[in-house]
């Protein structure tokens, strides 16, 4: 062995490092052990000097099988061992080939020992390149095995936003109780939304400091009661139907307004009924929402379109009707009241039949408008409006 070889380092263990040409090499003993008996067998047959204009990898044999040795067995993958295969033991240009290929000039005894040397190399290292290309392909199997013991990725589904699932919900409880749905335009005549429905013509509400407005006379329904008016203006009584939809309003959003949300109303107008029929109505629906032992009030109060008006509250689902949070603050949702308002409601106002041309002498009614993110609020102890148009995915799939 040439002990001054600048090419091969002395001492490499089996983890690839960079050699010399910026290939990785490793230590071939961890292909195919007895690598210094090999080298040794070559250095017997005396040094074999090879010709640079053979352009081969170093000066002698056994440097060459040594270098050939160390980056077959660090080639990192199949295409890199495959390169290594065909710059080496190439049929056509491998630098074995081109060796063999100078025998046939030299004299006899040369051409023996030569012949019997360059054979070995090109067997051994024939031998290196099978045992780490077996190592390499069975590496790649192993890394690409399926572990059938692995819990399973489940495919992610989606499902209904939880307004759409209490709308439905509400959709399929008065379904049962004899109303069918009606569906108007969310762009609505200022008329609809509130001439028709009995608002003075100096009504707060009918400001642009309350109202969206698209055109003149032309708004963003506030409420979903002017349905009330075209279903009304369409057909005859009786009409027991509900009203699902989004409504808009120009609020100051905090925890519990927002500029848009979602009503449904309902209206039954029909010989002799009564303000018996909407409670029970009512006490259904909350029951049927919230919960069995849901803790409600009816107050009266205030709306143009129905006489006399009321309001149903249920106990705040944020300080479960306290009106202050644990460490003693002020509710933010229910402003301290211990109560949220779930709807309005009330018997029909006679004028609102005289707009339609229903005779208030024949016919009554009564109606009411349930606030569907309030209703869910209650129902799921939501504590924030706003959480509904986020669209956090961590909050949906909670519902
Ligand atoms: N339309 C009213 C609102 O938006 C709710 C309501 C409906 C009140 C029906 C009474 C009767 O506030």
């Amino acid at each position: 062995m040439n002990p001054t070889d600048p090419g091969v380092p002395a001492e490499a263990g089996a983890t690839p490092a960079h050699g010399a040409d910026g290939g990785l090499e490793a230590d071939p003993e961890s292909l195919i052990p007895g690598q210094a008996v090999r080298v040794a067998e070559l250095d017997d047959m005396g040094e074999i000097a090879l010709p640079p204009e053979r352009a081969v990898s170093a000066p002698t044999l056994s440097l060459l099988y040594r270098r050939r040795a160390r980056q077959i067995a660090g080639a990192s993958d199949l295409a890199a061992l495959q390169a290594l295969h065909v710059a080496v033991l190439g049929r056509e240009r491998g630098e074995i080939t081109r060796l063999l290929s100078m025998l046939p000039e030299l004299p006899l005894e040369e051409r023996k020992r030569l012949g019997r040397a360059f054979n070995l190399a090109k067997r051994w290292l024939g031998e290196l390149h099978d045992v780490r290309r077996a190592r390499l392909e069975s590496e790649g199997e192993t890394r690409h095995m399926l572990d059938v013991t692995l819990p399973g990725r489940r495919p992610w589904t989606g499902h209904a936003h939880v307004l759409t699932q209490v709308r439905d919900e509400l959709l399929d409880l008065f379904h049962g109780l004899g109303f069918s749905v009606y569906e108007s335009p969310e762009v609505e005549w200022e008329a609809y939304n509130f001439g028709r429905l009995n608002f003075a013509p100096d009504h707060p509400a009918r400001d642009a400091h309350d109202t969206y407005f698209i055109a003149p006379e032309v708004v963003l329904r506030t409420h979903t009661s002017p349905g009330w008016v075209r279903a009304m203006e369409e057909r005859q009584p009786p009409l027991r139907l509900v009203f699902p939809g989004r409504v808009f309003r120009a609020e100051q959003v905090d925890a519990s307004h927002m500029d848009q949300f979602h009503q449904m109303d309902g209206l039954f107008v029909a010989r002799d009924v009564s303000m018996a029929d909407l409670k029970s109505t009512l006490n259904t629906f909350a029951r049927s929402i919230v919960g069995r032992d849901v803790r409600t009030r009816l107050i009266p109060i205030y709306f143009p379109f129905v006489e006399p008006g009321c309001q149903l509250d249920v106990a705040c689902p944020r300080c479960d009707g306290q009106g202050t949070l644990a460490g003693g603050a002020r509710c933010p949702v229910c402003k301290g009241s211990g109560w949220s308002e779930l709807l309005g409601a009330g018997m029909v106002h006679p004028n609102v039949f005289r707009a339609v041309g229903y005779d208030p002498e024949e016919v009554t009614g009564f109606a009411f408008g349930i606030g569907l993110e309030r209703t869910a609020m209650a129902r799921f102890r939501i504590p924030e409006v706003r959480l509904f148009l986020e669209n956090d995915v961590r909050f949906l799939h909670q519902f």
